[in-house]
Parts: structure tokens; C-alpha cells; sequence
């Protein structure tokens, strides 16, 4: 725990292999699959309260939150994420006391155009996650994560099944890249108390 969170402190991006076991992932995409036939996905939008929009060529993904767990996987999922709250409480003094949690599916040639992670006048979100629930991806498919840094420099990070990604939230602009095949991912968000 303490390496993970030193990690994401240390250039305020880290990526760990292997967070969800090939069990897990199986679990979890199949809570997202029966979720998603069950018509509990919903075009994602973009802003917040009154100016929330949709816009498909700037986000093109469908989201679904996950705020009440329903399977065994969601549940596991939550407590190891639970985990790494208290870790970046602990160890970093965050101060993060929620957690914002989603399913997104972006179908094929979707992508989710530069952005940060602070819809207008809202500054709870401390840390990004996002989960990735493609087995198999192919890297030739392209939907990498693409994070810049202040210079304007770029970090790709593939969605490979079972990574996760974290990153500190604020002023951090990243897109995604639109990929030849559909893409599967959870995307969360550790927030500070409003
Ligand atoms: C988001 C986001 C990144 C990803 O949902 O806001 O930037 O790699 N997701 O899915
Ligand atoms: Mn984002």
C-alpha cells in the first residue's frame, strides 16, 4: 500500500499491472455486461448540473455508476479500493472521504476528448482511477490513456485488462483514445469532503 501511494505522490501518475487477478477481471466484466442488459447504462454527459450536455464527439462513452455494489465482484472491488482510501489518508494525508465509482464502455471509434477531471466549481475530486476490463487488448487497437504534463508532454498508458491507473485529479488534462474496438473500464474518483 504504502509503495502504491508513494508511487502516485512521487509524479502524481502511477500504473499498477495485475490490481484485478484474470478471476477478477472475468467477475467484474461480466457485472458490467449483465448491468449494461439491463439497460443501466446511460450515455455519459459532460459539465455538471444545469450545463450538463451531451456531447458524443467530445465523450463518447456510456457510463453506469456503480454507487450500490449488487455482485460478490463489486463488493471485493470496493474493499480493496477502500483500501487504497485509507492508504492515501494515511500515508499521503489526502483527506479523501468518498468515492465516486462508474462503469464506462466506449464503443468502437468513441474517445473522450482532452479534459480534467473538475466539472466547473467542483473540486472534490482529489485522485482519478480508471480500471481496465479488456482481457485482451490488443495495443494495435489504440484507446490509450493520454495524460499530458504541464509542458505539454504525453504519456500513453494502454488499457490492458486488470491495470489500474491513478493520477492526481487536479489540473492533470488526459484524454482517451479512440480504439478500434469496444472498451471496457471502470473510472473513479476519490473526493475530498465538499
Ligand atoms: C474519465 C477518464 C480514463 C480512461 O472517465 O474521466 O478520463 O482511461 N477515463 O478510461
Ligand atoms: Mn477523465
Amino acid at each position: 500500500m504504502r509503495a502504491a501511494v508513494e508511487a502516485l505522490l512521487a509524479t502524481g501518475v502511477a500504473v499498477h499491472d495485475g490490481f484485478l487477478d484474470a478471476r477478477a477481471l472475468r467477475a467484474l466484466r461480466t457485472c458490467a455486461e449483465r448491468r449494461m442488459r439491463g439497460g443501466e447504462f446511460r450515455p455519459a454527459s459532460i459539465g455538471a448540473g444545469g450545463d450538463r450536455l451531451r456531447h458524443a464527439e467530445i465523450r463518447g462513452d456510456s457510463i453506469c455508476w456503480l454507487a450500490e455494489p449488487r455482485y460478490a465482484a463489486e463488493r471485493d472491488l470496493l474493499r480493496e479500493l477502500e483500501q487504497l482510501r485509507l492508504g492515501l489518508n494515511l500515508e499521503a494525508g489526502l483527506g479523501v472521504f468518498e468515492l465516486e465509482l462508474q462503469y464506462a464502455w466506449y464503443p468502437p471509434g468513441a474517445g473522450y476528448a482532452r479534459h480534467v477531471d473538475q466539472p466547473h466549481g467542483r473540486t472534490a475530486r482529489r485522485v482519478s482511477l480508471a480500471i481496465y476490463l479488456n482481457a485482451r487488448w490488443d495495443p494495435r487497437a489504440g484507446g490509450e490513456l493520454r495524460l499530458y504534463d504541464a509542458a505539454g508532454a504525453c504519456l500513453d498508458v494502454e488499457p490492458k485488462g486488470g491495470r489500474l491507473v491513478w493520477f492526481l485529479t487536479p489540473g492533470r488534462e488526459h484524454e482517451v483514445r479512440p480504439a478500434r474496438c469496444g472498451r471496457w473500464s471502470l473510472s473513479g474518483w476519490f473526493c475530498s469532503r465538499p
